[in-house]
């Protein structure tokens, strides 16, 4: 025998609830109430508790089923038949207060759960608390009372991709974080998808950020950031955020307009940037841990490539916090065209046309709405012709109630979309027509009293269009903003504006946003001033915003945003020398973003510029002309002819003395590279007079320093090192400590001050790590490395090479990451890893292409020779010999030549000539080696075992005389 209620009792939570869920109506035997046999009413009392109890159970695992999928008209209806069972069930007085609230009734929501909250009476403390907690979020929330306009037709559709935005959540909210992006046409109804899923996850322990990118943002750097980090800073949670980053943050969002140096740590823009990167995962961090957070981006497809790039780091990290980041796009990979190719965690749906039926339930919903019966004609031609998209099918239907339908093919169908909704603007009044069109101007700023400003309309005017617009469902306004609804219907609002009328329009949003800019978090009313102005055509006040954000994004440690920017901005320049001061500000931009072949070209440009101004100045010596250098220098062309120009500028009596002495210092470096003995004493002989001028004494120091450890006395060396150290740190400016400190430490080492080489290089790597000065940081401890390698203290360099490597990553300068490969390279050959040594030595290779300092290719040489002889036995060629041979004549002089003569002395000996070998090394420790610092212990092993016919002790080798009156000499036998 069987009954209809056995599939119910029969039913598992995972099976086919739902289904009998809505095949079950009723209760068992509803009304039979038996009275011929009290054992018979008892058995019917308890057929009806199970089977009630099953249809319960069936009924409340069918709510949760369709709650997943955000089905909140058959959850509000199944719960309403469990309650008429079972009054104080409680998950059907939570669902059903929960539909009811995203139906728009919050406050029959609110009295249904006072109601069970006094039924169940105080005392039930743990029963009570779903229902408080539910009832306080009901009341807290913003988004259920603001739904949709009126006139949007019901939700549905998308019980899929719902289901997987709560699942997400699920474990977002337990701490697996993820990301999403729903992709599809225009009007295919992402946003309402984002929307809806919102006002749903307000029941939750979450905590709800909601940002939109606009056309214009593609060109705001960091738009995103600089948009959600103001909103975030606002929550629960942000003051978790280390104070640090809260002033990285700060940097980010606000600017202030009288700056317009660039603050000092913009030199380092890559370490910069880094920190920025850094401190906005430092705030989601602190507001995620606080409560679980969704971030919706809206529009990702005008996103510009820096906010992608943090996006792009920030999708598998969330992978272990309570966040969940959801995006919007028109395209299924926005991110490509900003140049990140792979974002493996990111989950993308495509979201389709709507299927039949869910067209026409929306269609059904849209009509019903607007105007009672839905006429049956009409619902089947928008299904047929609108193709599943929201918005089409919703402008067709009001497209159709509009025309009126005549005969089997009444409907008029409009070439497109745009067709559509162009003509029912059309239909608008003028006053409603112009706030629309404003709301468009102003985009995400159209805010209640900027449309007043911008319009200058009576209020009582502006209200009957507000009305007129909100009735028919073309703006939304959550609070003091308000929008156009769409972005199509922005475009065709502003398409029926003249030119010159669009013009005035941004004038006047440019006016309204230029008061923004003097209050904080500016940066996002800074970029849009420039934008509003640029479309008003009024270049000069456009020019100067541009420049204001080109000074930002150099702030933020985008120097090639900036420059980017800057070359707009120089097209815009009326006067020459407006011209001459834009074209500075970008040579600033390209030198900090390293772009040195752009800046040479520029640096020419600007050149030609003075000239036109006046044709005296054609060859003056200015910060100019040292930069061309630099930038010649950086490019690879050939560092003699370099070396020669600078040589020339020390040389000019016409030059500036700061000039001479800044060209003084670069030669003395470059000196050093290429070891010019003659040539940088020469130099120094003419800029001795002028190292000690006021002002300058901190640049001669350095000169001082680097001369003379490497070319003249050690104990001006030593002097030099000590005073420059003192200077600095008077001064009180980070970069110059660790610079003289850095320079100093070196010095010391050659010096044969080891312990103060060690300490002075340990501040400066402090102070630098400290400032988040990279590229100093990189170098001090690298210096610091090969320090430790050179005495053998394997493990200290070790771990000196890891800090340096950590900084590599956002490096720019080549010659620092080749010394930093090089210097791995010898600390594997160093403890027998010939392979991971080799691979280093390629890689470095690479790194600086075929040209490379005397100094550096002579290292290189060596190792690689010594290299292959460990790790083959395979000697080198005659021509490698004779190669190093050569090098090691040129560089003798130089410091850290130890390990150069030591790969000398090894492919000598592989090519039987020790004894060549032995007589050079006598002859390199007795007259050519300048360092007071104690021989490595593999030069000192070679000698050891060597019979020296020049019979040099150890104690001799060392060069105790003051290296400078021997120098000539050295000189000579050198050349
Ligand atoms: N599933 C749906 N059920 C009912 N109405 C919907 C649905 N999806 C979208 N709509 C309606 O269609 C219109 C357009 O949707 P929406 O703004 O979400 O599109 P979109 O995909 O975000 O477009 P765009 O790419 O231009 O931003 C809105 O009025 C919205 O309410
Ligand atoms: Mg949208």
């Amino acid at each position: 025998m069987t009954a209809d209620h056995f599939p119910i009792l029969d039913a598992t939570e995972g099976g086919r609830v739902v289904e009998i869920a809505e095949e079950t109506s009723g209760t068992f035997l509803p009304g039979y109430a038996p009275t011929f046999s009290a054992p018979f009413a008892e058995w019917i009392d308890r057929q009806r508790d199970i089977v009630d109890s099953a249809i319960r159970r069936v009924l409340v695992g069918a709510v949760a089923a369709k709650k997943s999928r955000g089905e909140w008209s058959a959850v509000e209806a199944i719960a309403g038949r469990i309650l008429a069972i079972d009054p104080l069930n409680e998950e059907a007085t939570l669902a059903s207060a929960q539909a009811m609230a995203l139906h728009g009734g919050k406050v029959q929501a609110l009295a249904m759960l006072d109601r069970y909250l006094k039924e169940i009476g105080p005392d039930a403390r743990e029963i009570r608390l779903p229902a408080s907690v539910l009832r306080r979020r009901i009341a807290d929330a913003q988004h259920i009372d603001r739904s949709h306009p009126v006139t949007d037709p019901p939700f549905t559709g998308r019980a899929e991709e719902v289901s997987e935005l709560l699942h997400a959540l699920e474990l977002a909210l337990g701490g697996q974080g993820s990301a999403c992006v729903f992709w599809g046409e225009p009007g295919m109804g992402k946003t309402r998808l984002a929307h809806e899923f919102t006002r749903v996850a307000q029941f939750e322990r979450v905590q709800i950020v909601r940002i939109g990118a606009q056309s214009n943002d593609e060109r705001r750097p960091l738009s995103a950031f600089v948009d959600v980090v103001p909103k975030l800073l606002n929550l629960p949670g942000a003051i978790g955020c280390s104070p640090d980053s809260m002033q990285y943050l700060r940097r980010l969002i606000e600017h202030n307009t009288k700056d317009t140096m660039p603050t000092p740590d913009t030199r380092e823009a890559a370490f910069l940037y880094a920190s920025i990167r850094r401190s906005v995962f430092d705030l989601i961090d602190a507001v995620a841990s606080e409560k679980c957070l969704i971030l919706i981006f809206e529009d990702v497809h005008w996103l510009d490539a820096a906010s992608w790039e943090i996006i792009s780091e920030a999708i598998p990290w969330l992978a272990t916090r309570r966040a969940l980041l959801v995006m919007t796009s028109r395209v299924p990979d926005a991110e490509r065209k900003k140049g990140i190719t792979e974002l493996p965690s990111l989950h993308r749906r495509h979201l389709r046309p709507l299927g039949d039926t869910a067209s026409r339930k929306l269609l059904d919903g849209l009509l019903q709405l607007r105007g009672g019966a839905v006429r049956e004609d009409l619902a089947e031609w928008c299904a047929a012709t609108g193709g599943g998209n929201p918005y089409y099918l919703s402008e067709l239907a009001l497209h159709g109630l509009r025309e009126g339908g005549s005969g089997s093919h009444g409907y008029r169908l409009p070439a497109s979309l745009a067709t559509l909704i162009s003509e029912r603007i059309s239909l608008l009044r003028p006053i409603s027509l112009r706030v629309l069109q404003a709301c468009a101007v102003l985009g995400k700023n159209s805010m209640l009293e900027r449309l007043e400003t911008v319009l200058q309309q009576r209020r009582i005017d502006l209200l009957d269009a507000f009305e007129e617009l909100e009735n028919h469902g073309l703006i939304i306004s959550d609070g003091a903003r308000v929008q156009s609804k769409h972005d199509l219907l922005s475009q065709a609002a502003l398409a029926r504006l003249t030119g010159l009328s669009l013009r005035l329009l941004h004038h006047h949003a440019a006016l309204v946003l230029e008061d923004d800019v003097d209050r904080p978090q500016s940066v996002a009313a800074l970029w849009e001033c420039a934008e509003h102005w640029l479309q008003a055509g009024e270049v000069g006040r456009a020019l100067r915003f541009l420049r204001s954000c080109a000074h930002q994004a150099v702030e933020i440690g985008l120097p090639t945003e900036a420059a980017e920017l800057l070359e707009k901005a120089v097209e815009l320049t009326g006067t020459t020398k407006e011209r001459i001061e834009v074209l500075g500000e970008l040579v600033s931009a390209l030198r900090i973003g390293g772009q040195w072949h752009r800046l040479l070209a520029v640096l020419d440009d600007v050149l030609q510029l003075h000239f036109s101004e006046n044709s005296q100045c054609q060859n003056i010596h200015d910060d100019n002309e040292l930069l061309v250098l630099e930038a010649s220098y950086r490019t690879s062309q050939d560092p003699m002819q370099i070396f020669i120009r600078l040589k020339a500028c020390v040389a000019s009596s016409s030059a500036s003395s700061e000039h001479r002495v800044r060209a003084a210092l670069w030669a003395t470096m470059l000196g050093d590279n290429l070891a010019l003995a003659a040539d940088t004493h020469e130099v120094y002989d003419q800029i001795g007079p002028y190292l000690e001028m006021a002002g300058l004494e901190a640049l001669g120091h350095q000169v001082k320093i680097i001369y003379h450890t490497v070319f003249g006395d050690y104990d001006v060396a030593e002097c030099s090192a000590r005073a420059s150290v003192l200077l600095a740190r008077q001064s009180k400016n980070p970069e110059m400590v660790v610079r003289s400190l850095f320079h100093s430490s070196v010095a010391f080492r050659m010096l044969g001050f080891s312990s103060d080489a060690i300490i002075h290089g340990t501040e400066a790597y402090e102070i630098a790590e400290k400032q988040h000065l990279g590229t100093a940081a990189c170098s001090v401890a690298n210096t610091m490395a090969w320090t430790y390698l050179l005495r053998d203290e394997l493990v200290r360099a070790n771990e000196w090479v890891d800090r340096a490597n950590h900084w590599l990553p956002l490096l720019q300068d080549p010659s620092a990451i080749y010394n930093v490969l090089a210097t791995r390279a010898h600390l594997a050959f160093s403890r027998g890893d010939y392979a991971d040594a080799s691979w280093l030595q390629e890689k470095a290779r690479q790194v600086m292409g075929k040209r490379m300092p005397a100094r550096s290719e002579a290292h290189f040489l060596s190792l690689g020779i010594q290299l292959k002889l460990a790790s083959t036995g395979e000697a080198p060629s005659s021509i490698e010999v004779q190669q190093l041979l050569n090098l090691h004549y040129q560089t003798r002089i130089l410091p850290d030549h130890d390990t150069i003569i030591v790969g000398l002395y090894a492919s000598l000996d592989a090519v039987g000539q020790p004894e060549k070998g032995s007589m050079l090394i006598a002859d390199y420790v007795s007259r050519y080696r300048r360092e007071r610092s104690p021989l490595t212990s593999a030069l000192k092993r070679i000698m050891k075992s060597n019979v020296f016919n020049s019979a040099i002790s150890l104690e001799d080798a060392q060069w105790r005389k003051n290296p400078a009156t021997t120098l000539k000499s050295a000189d000579e036998t050198n050349s």
